[in-house]
């Protein structure tokens, strides 16, 4: 989980490597370096912490030179400090590496290398990379890294680079994102498209066990193992460079929320017809699988996963499919049941989690169709699953997730709806009442933006709580999760998700005077449900935020404050009501004066398991 970027051209190397971790930050951010061909001397600058420190060690004392690598890390081997950060290179200083991922086998490649009287200046397993390629030089860089990483196992994306061969950047995919940029006398390699939309909106991306030679003029791609050319067009990419911008906005994740709804626009956009049914191109050639489909696993970590909880209700209610919705992590080593005709449903923004990417090679090994529901759809993820269904979030920075999130519930509500067509479950009214309903969203969601106000009140008056509570039943239990996972992540005040009548069972215990309870109630079928819980914990001290559908104001004599979303059906009022939650974490961290974007111990994309 680092950032990689490489640049080889006739600019100055070291503002374009910059400006790329910039973008790559979201992946890790405890140590950042960059390694320059200075008159074909490699030099080196890395520094323990953000970006920022870096920059400022730069500014003194520029590196200049017109090929360079750079590496923004995620600690996994060896704490971030100045020496294990990346680029490392080899005892004379001539082989440089930066890596994301793991080397699995790196202790005993590193105890081999001391045999052989190799001393190793950091704690990382990427260390054993710089020293075996300068083991195994004879005159050839791309030869030395092809015999290289025949010793390596696990996942590695590598840059790779070296003053014998001043020429050339080689970047090799081994179960960690790369692209390479193509640019005009200049190309660049990065871990993500977004530290490239800069420079360029032509990309190749890498396959697995592919090997990129990189000169200012020329991109060869070859299979790493066995050499041979592969013959692959450029992908054009439709992002651009303002998107991975904070615009006018303080932070990426008040910049993404307030996207929410024109991402949700983006992600309907195309997939409903003009007799409100949902049509999804995309899957046209597989509509005889989606018509026999028996059984649903739903399968994502995090923010996905709850994303997951919410999409196995639309599933089961709108097709009366069977779904099961398990955590990635969980569901790869738990001997789960996948029959004929069982449909695996992956849900990632990144489309590079680890977990989930496994998890979907599992359900895959045992028989199951695959679709993902992905935020990229140039990932390994989508390009691993049978079919594809993309959020059209554009790229998410801000490493707590919330249009993405967003995206994936109305994703879901549209494959629900598409797969009660295909089943012929579902009721024509109520399918027109659905896609109305998802329709009228996006203007929903900017009149519960105008309202952040008020939240932004309420969450000034939560910031030095020790510890809160969300509460729902049904679907509000799902949405209770998130926010819990949201303020946890960027506020670092402890929360539970409980659903409301299970507190009674234990956690009522750690009610007390004052404890704030935010008591999701927009299932006006358990209303008086969720009422007896809220009245279980008012009785008990907390102070109680109900979020609840507009006209609802009869839970004031319940709650103490409220904040009200647009009516909507049951089915959506997810996607509104994990708005104002999504505001709640965000303001009561900018009142701790947290780094809301880069939440302590967090990285955006999980690529290790
Ligand atoms: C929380 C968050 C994480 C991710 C999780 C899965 O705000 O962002 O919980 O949801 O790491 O990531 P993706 O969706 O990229 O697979």
């Amino acid at each position: 989980m680092c950032g990689i970027v490489g640049y080889i051209g006739n600019r100055e190397a070291q503002p374009i490597l910059l400006n790329g971790l910039s973008k790559l930050e979201y992946r890790g951010y405890d140590s950042a370096g960059i390694a320059v061909l200075e008159r074909n001397q490699m030099k080196l600058r890395k520094t323990e912490g953000r970006l920022a420190n870096l920059s400022a060690r730069l500014r003194d004392h520029q590196l200049k030179g017109t090929a360079g690598i750079g590496h923004t890390r995620w600690a996994t081997h060896g704490r971030p400090s100045d020496a294990n950060s990346h680029p490392h290179t080899d005892m004379s200083g001539t082989f440089t590496v930066v890596h994301n991922g793991i080397v699995e086998n790196y202790v005993e490649l590193k105890q081999e290398l001391e045999q052989r009287g190799v001393v190793f200046t950091s704690e990382t397993d990427t260390e054993v990379v710089a020293h075996l390629l300068a083991e195994h030089y004879e005159g050839d860089l791309v030869s030395a890294v092809r015999a290289v990483i025949q010793r390596l196992q696990g996942a590695y994306s590598l840059g790779v680079m070296t003053e014998h061969e001043p020429d050339k950047l080689v970047a090799v995919r081994q179960s960690s994102p790369l692209v390479v940029g193509i640019g005009y006398g200049e190309n660049f390699i990065a871990s993500d498209i977004a530290a490239l939309v800069a420079h360029t909106r032509q990309v190749y991306i890498l396959e697995d066990g592919e090997l990129a030679v990189i000169t200012p003029e020329r991109i060869a791609i070859m299979n790493a193992e066995s050499g041979q050319p592969t013959n692959r067009k450029p992908t054009q990419v439709d992002w651009n460079a303002d998107q991975v911008e904070k615009g006018l906005f303080d932070h990426f994740m008040l910049k993404e929320i307030h996207e929410q709804p024109l991402t949700l626009r983006n992600t309907m956009l195309g997939r409903t017809n003009e007799y409100d049914e949902v049509c999804f191109p995309e899957l046209a050639h597989a509509a005889d699988v989606f018509k026999n489909v028996e059984k649903v696993f739903i399968v994502a970590c995090g923010t996905a996963y709850h994303a997951g909880l919410i999409g196995s209700t639309m599933i089961e209610q709108l097709t009366r499919i069977p779904v099961q919705c398990d955590i990635a992590s969980e569901f790869r080593y738990r001997d789960p049941v996948v029959t004929a005709n069982t449909l695996l449903i992956v849900v990632s923004q990144s489309g590079e989690t680890a977990d989930t990417l496994a998890a979907l090679q599992e359900g895959r090994r045992r028989g199951a169709k695959v679709l993902a529901i992905t935020n990229v759809p140039t990932s390994s993820i989508a390009r691993d699953a049978d079919y594809v269904i993309s959020t059209m979030a554009g790229p998410e920075i801000a490493v707590a997730s919330t249009k993405a999130y967003t995206a994936q519930l109305l994703a879901f509500c549209l494959f629900s709806v598409y797969l009660g067509q295909e089943k012929r479950t579902i009721r024509s009214e109520q399918r027109v009442e659905l896609v109305r309903g998802l329709k009228a969203l996006p203007v929903q969601v900017e009149k519960v933006l105008e309202n952040a106000n008020e939240v932004k009140q309420y969450a000034e008056s939560i910031k030095d709580a020790g510890s809160l509570f969300f509460i729902g039943r049904g679907l509000d239990y799902a949405v209770a999760l998130e926010g819990s996972l949201k303020l946890k992540e960027i506020s670092y005040i402890h929360s539970e998700a409980y659903a409301a009548g299970e507190l009674k069972h234990g956690t009522l215990a750690l009610i007390e005077q004052g404890t704030p309870v935010i008591a999701l109630v927009t299932h006006m079928d358990l209303y008086d449900k969720t009422v007896s819980n809220i009245k279980e914990v008012k009785a008990r001290g907390a102070h109680v935020m109900g979020i609840t559908v507009e006209g609802n104001v009869q839970l004031l004599n319940a709650a103490d404050e409220i904040c009200f979303i647009p009516p909507t059906l049951q089915l959506l009022a997810p996607i509104l009501a994990v708005v104002p939650l999504q505001l709640i974490s965000y303001y009561t961290s900018l009142a701790l004066g947290k780094d809301i974007d880069k939440p302590r111990n967090l990285a955006k994309s999980v690529t290790v398991e």
